[in-house]
């Protein structure tokens, strides 16, 4: 399709260009059946603009390139519909149906009429107008004589077409359709309102006409919209078929999405199967739709029947039950997910929603709960549409009873009673029980077993399910405990909870090296790294560099599972966010039991050592004050507030006065003070200080030497090609515990690279840039000389 010879003027290559978008736009948003990769659909994109860009006088509204959105407008332009747009009369029940259909054969004298049936989408209906196969205006259907010019906003829909497909179309054409927002985009668009704390919207039918009612259509683009056709307007210049199913086969010829799943029914009976087989998809669609329509597919007995109203007597739309309700809250409940997720949910009076009984719905987080003002006795509006999770959408705030409260997230966690932690800048808060709370237990001991934590090999996610379910094991600890006989029980019971026991066991015959192995891996794994077991301990954001770093740094478990999180901030690469998630999980009585029972259980972390003197210097009072994320104390305010007769502890009972003494400006002062009055954080300071000297004491009986001074401390090392006698993750986890940075890319920082078999562009990088290289003997002779 790229390649072709340059036609001969940018307007020949423009009209190409033009019509290759259009084509490739047409194949993946209407046919869903992409023709093109989407670096190539861009590619052409660009250019087109570029020839745009350059050729003004080509500039034309049906350009692929116009769905951008145009500037924004003051206010809609009234439109008046040529025909009016007409509403349906609505039936809820099958006698409804078959009276619609037994009037429609009395008035024709006919028997078993064949009706064209199409799901009712629910959006907005809106009209658009093609002239000589161009798209010229869009409206909305506004009270069906007059509507809003929303033009422009159109544009930006893709699956409305600029130009028409095929060809023998009317001189003038009017087609009207439903815009929608398709489902996954409308969860889409709330998960990241939700994330960004935004403003989320209510339904998908909400969120098609607040999107298509922009004034700016910029705004629009960046909306997730659909269309589908479902009637023609006015037609000049041919005629159409005379059926409406035949129509809208026209229509897809033209380029319009039809709905697949319209077609045609006969008579009340063929109606009403059609109504049940939609019913059953219903949930499964990417659409929301709220019922079905049925129309007499012949379009004369359609205009001799015509209309009541604005109701047409030839069509009626039968309802599915409705996908939201209203109902009252009688509780908030927190529920905590596998990951310590803590997420609000509404218990409701129990209420019938889109045909299943609802008596529950998320609030997603506190945010939104705040957001939505959700008291407990409120009445709200619940929606569940498709497997989505039924949710409360808003307040109905008429009808709040007196003396309501605003609702709080607990402060601790319903399951195990640890606390409930939300850290700054996120939307999400956190039971800090990894390792106590039954609701983490399955994720933080599969976590620990883990091949990168503990290692324990052959413990799946499977059997941890079981070893939990069956009340085997409560925590990690726990898996110390375990003897051949407990596997082998525990595998009987599930084998008979599930009904699956073996044959062989049936005979009295039980195999038992699977447990044998078991216990062996277990056993294997009580001797361990430390930066494995910190790894292991699933605290929030400490991954393996984390682990590392803090096992470096400070040297034993001991030194670490008793510091105040400021304390940590001294480690480059810690900031305050991880060093507060590990101080919330270590400040839980119930994690450092958990850490009590790991050690009483056998295991032994080999690679104790004291802490790095290299700490020393990190450890300046002024360093650690900045670091307790003290309002407008820097650390350069620390360092002023340390300089006086009485160093560090100053700061636990110096004054207002003392304060100005030391030159401290007034705002910095007060503060600090105001900080300082909380009882949590006097004390929080106070331990970080008595901490910190104990620490600094540690270090001064060390020897002079450094003792963290590793063969490759502060180099920066980069691996290329196959080594032969190691695998990449043990000659990166060989040279880290050396005290190298391992990194995946040259740069100048690079100290050398190790290059084995075949390595290709990183090996050609460290030679351009003068870089030392090893092979692989060198490094071989390094690790063994360091074991
Ligand atoms: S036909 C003369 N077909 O339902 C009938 N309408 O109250 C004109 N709708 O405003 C409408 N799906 O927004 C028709 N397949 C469908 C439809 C549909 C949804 C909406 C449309 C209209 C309302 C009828």
């Amino acid at each position: 399709m790229t390649a072709h010879t340059p036609p001969a003027s940018p307007a020949a290559r423009v009209a190409e260009l033009r019509e290759l978008i259009d084509d490739a736009n047409y194949r993946y948003h209407v046919l869903d059946d992409p023709a093109i990769a989407d670096i190539e659909y861009d590619r052409l994109m660009r250019e087109l603009e570029a020839l745009e860009t350059a050729h003004p006088e080509l500039a034309d509204p049906a350009s692929p390139t116009a769905r951008v959105g145009a500037a924004p407008s003051r206010e809609f332009a009234e439109v008046r519909h040529a025909i009016r747009m007409l509403s349906l009369a609505n039936a809820f029940s099958d006698e409804e149906v078959a009276e619609f259909v037994r009037r429609i054969e009395e008035q024709l004298d006919i028997r078993e009429p064949s009706f064209a049936v199409e799901p009712k989408f629910d959006g907005l209906a809106i009209s658009l107008r093609y002239e000589d196969g161009r798209f010229v205006q869009g409206a909305t259907r506004g009270d069906g004589e007059t509507g809003e010019d929303v033009t422009a906003n159109l544009r930006t829909v893709k699956t409305v077409p600029l130009r028409l497909r095929g060809d023998d179309w009317p001189h003038v054409l009017e087609v009207r359709g439903e815009i929608y927002m398709p489902r996954a985009a409308f969860e889409a668009w709330n998960e990241k309102a939700r994330a960004a704390g935004g403003k989320v919207l209510a339904n998908p039918r909400n969120g098609a006409a607040g999107s298509l009612r922009q004034l700016d259509p910029r705004i629009t683009a960046a909306r997730p919209l659909a269309f589908y056709a479902y009637a023609v307007g006015v037609v000049e210049g041919v005629d159409l078929p005379p059926l409406h199913s035949q129509v809208m086969q026209r229509l897809r010829d033209w380029g319009f999405p039809v709905a697949e799943l319209a077609g045609t029914a006969r008579g009340a009976q063929g109606c009403l199967d059609y109504y049940r087989r939609i019913g059953a998809e219903r949930d499964a669609l990417p659409f929301d739709i709220d019922g079905v329509v049925y129309k007499l597919d012949d379009l004369a007995g359609q205009r001799e029947l015509g209309s009541v109203g604005r109701t047409p007597r030839w069509a009626i739309a039968h309802k599915f039950p409705a996908q939201e309700q209203q109902t009252r809250v009688e509780a908030i409940i927190v529920n905590i997910g596998r990951t310590g997720a803590a997420t609000p949910a509404a218990v409701l009076v129990p209420v019938h929603v889109g045909g299943v009984t609802v008596t529950n719905a998320t609030l997603h987080n506190a945010d939104q709960v705040a957001r939505l003002d959700v008291r407990i006795g409120d009445t709200v509006i619940v929606r569940r549409a498709g497997d989505v999770i039924p949710e409360v959408v808003r307040v109905v705030p008429e009808l709040r009873p007196d003396g309501t409260q605003p609702w709080g997230m607990p402060t601790h966690c319903p399951i195990c009673g640890s606390e409930i932690v939300r850290e700054e800048g996120e939307v999400v808060a956190r039971c800090s029980g990894e390792l106590v709370c039954p609701a983490q237990r399955v994720q933080s001991i599969f976590h620990f077993a883990s091949r990168r934590a503990m290692d324990i090999e052959g413990l799946g996610e499977r059997l941890i399910d079981d070893l939990v379910a069956l009340g085997f094991v409560k925590s990690p600890a726990d898996l110390y405990a375990l003897t051949v006989a407990d596997f082998v029980e525990m595998r009987r019971q599930a084998d008979e909870r599930d009904g699956t026991t073996p044959e062989s066991v049936k005979a009295g015959k039980v195999a038992t090296k699977w447990a044998d192995n078991l216990v062996e891996a277990i056993d294997r794994s009580r001797v361990t790294t430390l930066d494995r077991f910190l790894h292991a301990l699933g605290i929030e954001h400490v991954g393996e560099s984390t682990a590392k770093a803090l096992a470096t740094w400070f040297g034993s478990l001991e030194c670490i599972r008793h510091l105040p999180w400021p304390l940590l901030t001294v480690v480059p690469d810690i900031g305050g966010e991880v060093a507060r998630a590990i101080g919330h999980f270590l400040e839980q009585e119930g994690n450092q039991r958990v850490i009590d029972a790991l050690l009483a259980g056998g295991v032994r972390i080999e690679d104790t050592h004291a802490p790095s003197t290299k700490l020393r210097a990190r450890l300046a009072p002024a360093i650690v004050l900045a670091a307790l994320g003290i309002p407008k104390l820097t650390e350069k305010r620390a360092a002023q507030l340390v300089a006086g007769p009485d160093g560090a502890a100053a700061a636990t009972s110096i004054d207002a006065e003392g304060l100005a003494t030391l030159g401290m400006p007034e705002a910095v002062a007060s503060a600090f003070l105001e900080w300082r009055a909380q009882p949590a954080h006097r004390g929080l300071l106070k331990r970080t200080l008595v901490a910190t000297q104990a620490l600094l004491d540690e270090l001064a009986t060390l020897d002079g030497g450094d003792n963290s001074c590793l063969p490759l401390d502060g180099r920066t090392v980069v691996l290329t090609g196959t080594l032969s006698s190691l695998s990449r993750d043990e000659a990166k986890e060989r040279l880290e515990r050396l005290g190298a940075k391992v990194a995946g890319s040259v740069s100048k920082k690079t100290s050398f690279v190790v290059a084995g078999e075949e390595a290709g562009s990183k090996l050609a990088k460290a030679h351009e840039l003068g870089i030392e290289i090893w092979d692989e003997a060198r490094l071989q002779a390094l690790l063994d000389g360091n074991r």
